[in-house]
């Protein structure tokens, strides 16, 4: 989605700006533009790529400076065209030379506009954000922080801003509301970013701002007042993460390198959580509230797309070791459908990135509504970190690639350990969860095995690349993963795919199965097996060409099938850490081979801050 960068401070802007918009790529833009503050605003901006932006300001000069806001935009409001890109401005006439930059939504901009025309202001962009900038300027009495508050008192909606006023050649004013922004602090030097990977360049130590949070910064002071004036402290706290860690290194593509990743970050995910003596998993973030958990009458797990499906994978951990009644839910349909949260009722919230709008706004309806709420994510500090009331990390490392991978791992992985945390309060026995871990820990080193058939998966998918019709299927814990593995699919490849119960192709989709169709069948040695070759049978008889996620050894699968790719036998409840692997892999040889942009995928985002 959007990203933010802004510098204040002694050392050139524009590469800091630059550079940092180049490490907010991976969210996801359609434009880019930025400005800088010396003598005079000087603004650029570009539809397309960073580069073109780069290029842009090359050839035009003039962008010396030490302080700037630079900004990647994702539509929402107007289409993707150069006067829509940010920065933006106050009224050409009426204004003071304000600069807006934002991430988010302001929801009544359209009241707004209609009240700065009546005053005269000419709006020359479709977007939400021209409006708060010309707010920002009907406000300014001389006082920049002045007129950023009054103007945000005025606001509704999401927003993260950094805003420079001609007028006042050495402050820049930022704040957030439901955006995440933060704030990296050098030595006399600031660089603002709506995300952490823009500043670990220059600086470790950050402060994460809260809602209605106002900085004023300048080159050598900084303080924070809410929306009211009224002071507040902020916390700088030491970035977790360093520049290693969100380089490409020897990899083509972030997908490919996360996926590698996995191992090590199933490795860090479980450290010192399993203890083995004791038959106890130890999760630190929600310890406060063991016992409300093993009383809990019920569990409903939330989020948005892959940890949407980390979540039913989690419905099924939950009932099947901690024996509590467990939902599952979009978190988009949860806050808006009235939910039943009785008491006893226990929200979980999965999300990657802690930032996806609607994942957030679930949680905080669930909190209303008296329901305990916990977060299994992975970037600490983030909105629905901040936002539970207990949690567990994911400590998988940043995710950088569009399409998740190993936060998808991370979040079954937590969900799994939090499910035998709360199961062995209630009915696991000590050798039950200590069985468990040994397995647990086991897996990374299945992954490595799976990782080295790469090629050979890479050529089965070769033979069905070409086909524009997909079709996922799995059962019980395999379920979830079939839809996984269409969505993997879909959304970097861009081929349409499927993902379903194998059962329900039955009722309906059964219909689509023509010669050569390929069918992918995530079919493990399982409760379900025998099943599950029933379900092969029915598409090979329709001429469907079936590549299955097969339990190795399994000598008998062969005979059904076309392509296998296979995994290590492991109990039911851990086979989705492994049999997802596979299906990430074709995804991404699948999506090369059409010459896809594996980590800018099309009108996609990293992180989704809208609704
Ligand atoms: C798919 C993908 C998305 C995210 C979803 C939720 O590969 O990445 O479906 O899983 O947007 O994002 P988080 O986990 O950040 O809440």
């Amino acid at each position: 989605m959007c990203g933010i960068v802004a510098y204040i401070g002694r050392r050139p802007a524009l590469p800091v700006l630059l550079e940092g918009l180049k490490r907010l790529e991976y969210r996801g833009y359609d434009s880019a533009g930025l400005a800088v503050l010396n003598g005079g605003l000087k603004v650029a901006k570009a539809v397309g790529r960073v580069a073109v932006l780069e290029d842009l300001v090359n050839r035009q000069g003039g962008f010396d400076a030490t302080m700037g806001v630079a900004h990647t935009r994702w539509a929402t409001h107007g289409g993707v065209t150069e006067k829509n890109a940010h920065p933006h401005r106050d009224d050409a006439t009426l204004g003071h030379g304000v600069v807006v930059i934002h991430n988010g939504i302001i929801e009544n901009y359209a009241t707004l506009k209609r009240y700065l025309e009546e005053k005269g202001h000419v709006f020359t962009s479709e977007t939400d954000t021209e409006v708060l900038a010309h707010l920002i300027g009907e406000l300014y009495r001389g006082d920049l922080e002045r007129a950023v508050q009054s103007a945000l008192r005025e606001v509704t909606g999401a927003y993260a801003i950094a805003v420079m006023c001609a007028k006042e050649p050495d402050v820049m004013v930022v704040a957030r509301k439901g955006s995440p922004l933060m704030v990296g602090v050098g030595k006399d030097e600031y660089v603002v970013a709506s995300d952490s990977s823009a500043i670990v360049a220059h600086t470790t130590q950050a402060i994460t701002l809260d809602d209605y949070t106002v900085a004023r910064i300048t080159r050598d002071s900084f303080r924070t007042t809410t929306v009211d004036n009224v002071p507040v402290t902020a916390e700088i706290r030491e970035l977790e993460y360093d520049l290693g860690q969100i380089d490409l290194g020897a990899f083509d593509h972030y997908m490919l390198k996360e996926i590698h990743e996995q191992p090590n970050a199933l490795r860090l995910c479980m450290k010192g959580r399993l203890d083995l003596r004791s038959g106890q998993i130890v999760l630190g973030g929600v310890s406060e509230f063991a016992r409300e958990l093993a009383r809990a009458k019920r569990v409903i797990f939330v989020g948005q797309g892959t940890a949407l499906h980390a979540g039913m994978v989690a419905e099924y951990l939950m009932e099947d070791l901690a024996k509590i009644p467990t939902d599952v839910d979009f978190a988009s349909e949860f806050r808006y459908r009235n939910p039943m949260v009785e008491e006893g009722t226990v929200v979980v919230a999965i999300s990657q990135s802690g930032e996806t709008a609607d994942t957030l706004a679930a949680l905080q309806e669930a909190k209303q509504r008296g329901a305990l709420a916990l977060g299994l994510v992975n970037v600490v500090g983030s909105s629905i970190s901040r936002e539970t009331d207990a949690g567990v990390y994911l400590r998988v490392g940043p995710e950088i690639g569009v399409a998740s991978t190993k936060a998808f791992l991370g979040q079954v992985c937590v969900a799994t350990m939090l499910a035998a945390f709360v199961g062995r309060r209630r009915f696991l026995s000590a050798d039950a969860v200590r069985e468990l871990m040994e397995q647990m820990e086991r897996v990374p080193s299945h992954i490595e095995r799976i990782l080295a058939q790469s090629e050979e998966i890479k050529r089965a998918t070769a033979r069905y690349v070409e086909r524009d019709n997909w079709l996922f299927l799995g059962r019980g814990y395999n379920y979830p993963v079939a839809l996984e593995g269409a969505l993997k699919l879909k959304e970097i490849s861009y081929i349409h795919a499927e993902g379903m119960p194998a059962a329900e192709m039955k009722h309906g989709p059964i219909a689509l199965i023509d010669e050569g169709m390929p069918v992918v069948f995530v079919a493990t040695r399982n409760s379900q097996y025998e099943k599950i070759l029933s379900n092969i049978e029915e598409v090979r008889s329709r001429g469907g060409h079936v590549i299955a996620v097969a339990t190795e050894g399994d000598e008998e699968i062969r005979r059904h099938v076309q392509e296998v790719f296979w995994v290590p036998d492991v109990p039911e409840p851990l086979q989705p850490l492994l049999t997802v692997v596979p299906l990430q892999l074709l995804a991404y040889h699948a999506a090369l081979m059409r010459g896809r942009d594996v980590d800018k995928p099309r009108n996609l985002a990293k992180s989704v801050t809208v609704e």
